[in-house]
């Protein structure tokens, strides 16, 4: 069975509600594509509307953040059950910006994905190097790491329907894109990982993309290898670039 592709756009801190609607009126016709599942991850006040200039189009509206509570007194913070309500099917989980800005760690991502998926959304669940680990020669052991507390206690049903964004710190926003053999030997690594923690089967279906500097023109060679199922685009999200980016096998 082939893994069908999943490209989602991370629009991160940019775009107001109204900027929001307006930039998926111009991407909508832009990014259809049948062999794709087209996601627009946008800051929690563009959910609603976005959702609503989305109706009727091929785009899921995605979240960029979650809280690992149901309710309560956690001033400024987003519930799973509120997201679910607004018709949010993916959301990002331990994206490195937020973990480098927001103290985010493998536990409190692991809280996340768990609480994610009681609720019914899949979790985007972000990993990567930083320069200097992958100077250090510890890239794969690092991810393995991130992965294996991202996915505790996390089910083999669960697990299947995830999505895992390999995103190497040194190319988000950097223009530095990995190259086409360092990014899927990343995920190859992923995968196999996913494969000695839940089996071959889960291995074969769950759905692993690349991110980091991915644009029209880096998209098609990437998106082309075997363990690497789609992208999560920052930058060129926000630009009509991304129809092009999802059309990357056409
Ligand atoms: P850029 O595509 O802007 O490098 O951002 C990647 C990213 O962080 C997506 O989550």
């Amino acid at each position: 069975m082939a893994r069908r592709k999943i490209i989602a756009g991370n629009w991160k801190m940019n775009m107001t509600p109204t900027e929001a609607v307006a930039l998926v009126n111009t991407l909508k016709p832009l990014v259809v594509n049948d062999d794709v599942d087209v996601v627009f991850c946008v800051p929690a006040i563009d959910i609603i509307p976005a959702m609503e200039a989305a109706k009727g189009s091929n785009i899921a509206i995605g979240a960029e953040n979650l809280y690992f509570e149901d309710k309560g007194a956690y001033t400024g913070e987003i519930s799973p059950a509120m997201l679910v309500d607004a018709g949010v099917k993916y959301v990002i989980t331990g994206h490195s910006e937020r973990r480098e800005y927001f103290a985010e760690t493998d536990e409190t991502v692991n809280k996340k994905v768990l609480k994610a998926f009681a609720h019914g959304l899949t979790p985007i669940i972000c990993c990567g190097e930083t320069l200097t680990q992958r100077e250090q020669g510890i890239t794969i052991d690092w991810i393995r790491q991130q992965i294996k507390i991202a996915f505790l206690n996390v089910t083999e049903e669960q697990a299947k329907k995830a999505v895992i964004a390999y995103e190497p710190i040194w190319a988000i926003g950097t223009g530095k894109v990995a190259t086409t053999e360092q990014a899927e030997e990343v995920c190859a690594a992923i995968r196999a990982c996913i494969g000695e923690l839940y089996g071959a089967e889960t291995a074969e279906e769950i759905r692993i993309q690349y991110g980091g500097s991915v644009s029209a023109s880096s998209a098609p060679e990437l998106f082309a290898q075997p363990d690497i199922d789609g992208g999560l685009v920052g930058g060129a999200s926000l630009k009509p670039d991304f129809g092009k980016i999802v059309n990357y096998n056409k």
